[in-house]
């Protein structure tokens, strides 16, 4: 593909969880073969990039986040034959390939971590982050994120080795010079085969404080403390990922984007700004935009204006709502009940809106909701099972933990792929390995294509207003009616071209009070108002773009 040096900024990619997508062979997992069947479909969303989540060998503790061989395919997704007829399908239709990278920890089953554990002499002895005993215990009281100590014990070396996430997730040793060097050799390799990009998991994590101190957070009711933030955004990890840029990304101008955990403002500037070599842009972790249980349309709105100032001189952002370890965002910031159409399209609006790059996850253009399955025995995800067993341990009822895992869990962005109303929603001729959100009948790719109405027909039409618009691709972003609590409204503006968002983010009507004497007609619009004026009362989650005249 051919890529200037910000290409980036003018992608729209769609982010595939391929265990979920599409499954050829019958065997309930979605796949690579799938992938390609579906192919122009997605690029009849008017995308042009895809980020596969990890498809590497992989033991699948979780689901691909912990990778046995960065070289190779996991059969179960397929062949390398297949993963080359993928790019080649992909770049056929001028979509580029963004794969994921995951190396702040690799599988317990990786070969370096299987020579690792067995002596502290060896070729990869320091490939990982051994400590001895501390009074016969645990070196401290970190917690790893999937539940119990981040340290386990090896009788072999008489040692414990630190993981952040689950004991199969063994962490990098990033002061070992092999270990970087691997990492580089790894992302050229890909480069070579033709990949464009990567997403880069859990890397503001690298370099872990020194010494090892106690981490101060409150205690889970195992004793242990989550210790990703005494553990992140250290110079450390700065300096280490401008060696992959500048040893490995920056010669094949792969598009970048960091999952950190962005603490303040100024961490998104020193991941993302181009005059400190590091990534393209991030994804933050945990970011108010998707704050749980804390957000509201005011604050989301705050947040995006104070990320754009941080990082509209020099830096760029990648803009979305849902991924594969959130809640669905129709369910989460829209009303999947009586607005769900409506309110799938004003999210839909507002991200592609939004400067930044956008991303769409699967399944959002079809409006797919959270899906709630009856029993804790039918969720894969290990968080959201660790997630329960913390709330019965601190004396919630199995009914009361499981609503709240319910409304959490990473699975409701993890069920199928609802294609049509066929069995298992189209996704699989076999048993899915996670359950079918029953609501597939209503909500289903192929009905939504025969409706001109339908959220996918709205994604596709805003999808392509974006590409075609150099305003709302590069322009610069101004609020307008900032302090309002419902009224979502900004400009895009570039040159002599502007478009205004205008929406009424919250299931009650809303008077716009507003005036927008200055735009023309309805460019797109959630419902029937095809024109606007000042005084009109916009109906629950109603939103437009307008041009300027
Ligand atoms: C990232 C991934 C998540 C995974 C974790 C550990 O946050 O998005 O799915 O569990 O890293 O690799």
């Amino acid at each position: 593909m051919e890529k200037r040096k910000d290409w980036y900024k003018d992608l729209v990619v769609y982010q595939i969880y391929p265990r979920s997508f599409m499954d050829s062979d019958g065997d309930g997992i979605g796949d690579l073969r799938g992938i390609i069947s579906k192919l122009d479909y997605i690029a009849s969303l008017g995308v042009n990039a895809i980020w596969l989540t990890p498809i590497y060998p992989s033991p699948c503790y979780d689901n691909g986040y912990d990778i046995s061989d960065y070289r190779s395919i996991d059969p179960m997704y397929g062949t390398f034959d297949d993963f080359i007829a993928f790019r080649d399908g992909c770049h056929e239709r001028g979509i580029a390939v963004i794969m994921d990278l995951v190396v702040n920890h690799t599988s317990s089953h990786h070969e370096w971590f299987r020579e690792s554990r067995k002596s502290r002499n060896g070729k990869y002895s320091d490939y990982y982050i051994w400590h001895d005993p501390v009074d016969g215990k645990e070196p401290n009281n970190w917690a790893g994120s999937f539940g119990g100590s981040a340290w386990e014990y090896v009788p072999e070396r008489d040692q414990y080795y630190l993981h952040l996430f689950s004991k199969e997730q063994p962490d990098l040793n990033w002061e070992c010079e092999d270990v970087r060097n691997e990492v580089i050799s790894i992302i050229r390799y890909w480069g070579d085969m033709g990949v464009d990009g990567f997403r880069v998991d859990a890397i503001s994590y690298l370099e872990k404080a020194p010494g090892f101190p106690d981490s101060p957070e409150p205690p889970f009711s195992t004793g242990f403390s989550i210790a990703m933030d005494i553990n992140s955004n250290r110079e450390g990890t700065h300096r280490y990922i401008r060696e992959l840029n500048e040893k490995a990304f920056a010669s094949y101008h792969m598009m970048t984007v960091g999952e950190v955990n962005c603490r303040m403002l100024s961490d998104y500037h020193d991941y993302a700004s181009q005059s400190r070599h590091e990534f393209d842009m991030c994804i933050p972790f945990v970011p108010p935009i998707v704050e749980i249980n804390t957000w509201s349309p005011f604050k989301m709105k705050k947040t995006i204006m104070e990320t754009y100032s941080e990082l509209k001189e020099d830096g760029w952002w990648a803009c979305f709502l849902s991924n594969h370890d959130k809640p669905r965002q129709v369910s989460l910031y829209g009303d999947d009940r009586i607005y769900r159409s409506r309110s799938a399209k004003l999210l839909a609006a507002l991200i592609q809106m939004l400067p930044g790059t956008p991303f769409v996850y699967q399944g959002e253009e079809i409006g797919m909701a959270n899906v709630y399955y009856g029993s804790i025995d039918e969720y894969n995800d290990p968080s959201t099972v660790d997630f329960y067993g913390e709330l019965i341990a601190t004396g919630h009822s199995p009914a009361e933990a499981l609503r709240e895992a319910q409304r959490v869990s990473r699975d409701n962005a993890r069920s199928p792929m609802q294609w049509n109303a066929d069995k298992n929603a189209g996704f699989s001729d076999g048993t899915p390995w996670l359950g079918v959100n029953p609501d597939y009948k209503e909500w289903n790719a192929e009905k939504e294509e025969e409706d001109a109405d339908s959220v996918l027909s709205f994604y596709k039409a805003v999808i392509a207003l974006r590409r075609g618009s150099n305003a709302i691709r590069r322009g610069g972003l101004e609020f307008i009616a900032e302090d309002d609590e419902r009224l979502f409204i900004f400009e895009r503006a570039l040159d002599d071209e502007a478009y205004a968002f205008v929406a009424n983010f919250s299931d009650k009507p809303a008077l716009l009070s507003i005036d927008l004497s200055d735009y023309g007609s309805v460019v797109l619009s959630t419902t029937e108002h095809k024109s606007i004026d000042s005084d009109m009362v916009l109906e629950p989650y109603e939103a437009f773009i307008v041009k300027r005249k």
